[in-house]
């Protein structure tokens, strides 16, 4: 079966045309902001690699990249958005200009404890680019320098992000359609 006509796969929201004509905007006003600056592109694993491959093409600039891995430890420490490092980046951040590149900010929380970690570090300057923004959810106060879409309340997959670890591969956004199991 052709993934993109798994019952799971809804609506599209977001084309691959339209991601790539936002991803080259972006590109350029990174290029010219960070002009000079070396930037650090930061990110965490999984669900930002595709966003991440594209943006660094649409960059005109030199830069380097690095990633983090993180696993949850539960429900009880999911409100406080804290999260253990399993993989750290591999170099110092002291005096660098780190941008923090997400897939989604979605209550904002896990973004939060990480930009914390990493503002304790010392970067020259420490800012936020994501793809999707779905604010209607956010909990915390997150200052985003770079924003691709504005999401509704719905649970998107696709262009790396998934559900249960799968549609990561589908090249645009569509909705998630909730699945009911068939009764025997
Ligand atoms: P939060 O901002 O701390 O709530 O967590 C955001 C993370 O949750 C993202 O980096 C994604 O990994 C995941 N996530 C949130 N919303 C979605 C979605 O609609 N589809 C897939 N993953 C999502
Ligand atoms: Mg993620």
């Amino acid at each position: 079966m052709q993934l993109a006509e798994s019952p799971e796969v809804g609506k599209v929201l977001i084309g691959a045309e339209g991601i790539q004509a936002k991803i080259a905007e972006l590109g350029a006003a990174i290029s010219h902001d960070y002009a000079g600056k070396d930037p650090l592109l930061v990110g965490v694993l999984k669900g930002m690699v595709l966003f991440m491959a594209d943006l660094i093409r649409a960059i005109s600039i030199p830069l380097e990249v690095d990633f983090m891995a993180i696993s949850r430890y539960g429900p009880e420490t999911e409100a406080l958005g804290v999260v253990r490092v399993i993989k750290d980046l591999d170099k110092g951040i002291e005096g660098r200009h780190v941008l923090f590149v997400e897939d989604i900010i979605d209550t904002g929380l896990t973004l939060g404890y990480l930009l914390r970690i990493l503002r304790a570090r010392g970067p020259a300057s420490l800012a936020v680019c994501t793809l999707l923004d779905r604010s209607v959810r956010r909990l915390i106060d997150i200052d985003i320098a770079y924003k691709g879409f504005d999401l509704p309340d719905v649970f998107v997959v696709g262009y790396g992000l998934d559900y249960r670890q799968r549609f990561r591969n589908l090249p645009y956004i569509a909705e998630l359609r909730p699945v009911r199991p068939m009764r025997g």
